[in-house]
């Protein structure tokens, strides 16, 4: 298994207009998406094949990409369809490198190797277009890897330091949680959250119930965080965090919620919030992926750094190119304090 059998997120279907040629990058490859004239998304290789001038600094037309440099032509296969400079010669037969690509709640996802294994398929974002739910959709640069990104994302202590008053505020509580690492994923089921959810603590949690509270882990690359409040009150956030770059990060993030007659009255306020929260976590872990830069990385963990610590397993695993889904199942009892 390798790291590129996965799907990755390469654009926002809304942003691949037609005629539009999008640049993305992912582990190292270089793409340059636009859409066939059907209207599908092409992912091609962002290279020309004449001369190595880049394909996405161009429009394309009718469907097909056109190099600005000496203006060969390719189609949504990826094959040179019009070299200028023969006039009417027969055509080379050259083909650019293709992706695999998909379109799924309105992302364009794709895969960078051959692989057509099914059960490494995109995720779906929960209640996404549900009626009934709002969603709100973010993209955020962080200076930082995918793993440390995904723990931050996952990660309850810091809340009440990096977000003091809008996520949460030291109390000092008690909280527990069972910790389940099991076919590539880590779950975590926290007990005795009530209140200590910051300045909106009255309007998600009048009641002041036990609140059920799941955190999740999927391989490679995703993090969902899932408040039930009550039966009016749900609020989802998944993550996708999109390696582009050595220490470079590209994170979708997708809120969704139900607050019953409330979504479209909330909807500025969660944003506004949520960009609040995000750009706090930029900062922090830029922060210590300086520092990891200058003196590596050892952590020292304690009890609830234990998911983390399964998370890196997962990570670890795919890094040496094995299967995470063969790792041992797990199930950990922690509790810490807030
Ligand atoms: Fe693209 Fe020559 S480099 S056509």
């Amino acid at each position: 298994m390798n790291l590129k059998d996965f799907w990755y997120i390469v654009a926002e279907s809304k942003a691949l207009t037609r005629d539009k040629v999008i640049a993305a990058r992912v582990l190292g490859e270089w793409l340059a998406l636009f859409r066939d004239e059907s209207g599908n998304a092409v992912a091609l290789e962002d290279r020309c094949l004449h001369r190595c001038a880049r394909l996405s600094k161009r429009k394309a037309r009718e469907g097909k990409l056109q190099c600005s440099y000496h203006g060969w032509t390719y189609n949504g296969k990826g094959s040179v369809i019009h070299v200028p400079s023969e006039g009417e010669k027969p055509k080379p037969k050259h083909a650019a490198r293709t992706f695999q690509v998909c379109e799924i709640d309105d992302y364009i996802y794709a895969r960078l190797s051959d692989s057509r294994d099914e059960s490494l398929a995109p995720f779906r974002i929960p209640f996404y277009k549900t009626n009934g739910w709002a969603a709100i959709r973010l993209q955020n640069l962080f200076k930082n890897n995918v793993t440390n990104c995904a723990e931050n994302f996952v990660d309850i202590p810091h809340t009440a330091f990096v977000h003091p008053k809008i996520f949460r505020v030291t109390k000092n509580e008690r909280l527990t949680a069972t910790v389940e690492r099991k076919n590539g994923s880590v779950k975590v089921d926290y007990r005795g959250e009530r209140a200590n959810l910051g300045i909106f603590s009255w309007f998600l949690n009048a009641t002041g119930k036990e609140i059920q509270h799941t955190d999740s882990f999927f391989m490679p690359n995703v993090t969902s965080v899932d408040y039930i409040f009550s039966d009016r009150r749900r609020f989802i956030i998944t993550s996708q965090a999109i390696p582009i770059g050595e220490d470079e990060t590209l994170v979708y993030t997708d809120l969704t919620y139900n607050y019953g007659v409330w979504n479209r009255l909330a909807k500025p306020i969660i944003r506004r919030q949520a960009q609040t929260i995000i750009n706090q976590d930029i900062e922090i872990l830029g922060e210590q992926m300086e520092v990891i830069k200058k003196f590596g990385a050892q952590f020292s963990n304690t009890e609830a750094d234990v998911i983390h610590v399964l998370i890196e397993s997962i990570r670890d695993a795919l890094a040496r190119g094995e299967d995470p889904r063969q790792l041992p199942d797990k199930t950990i009892e922690i509790e810490f304090w807030v």
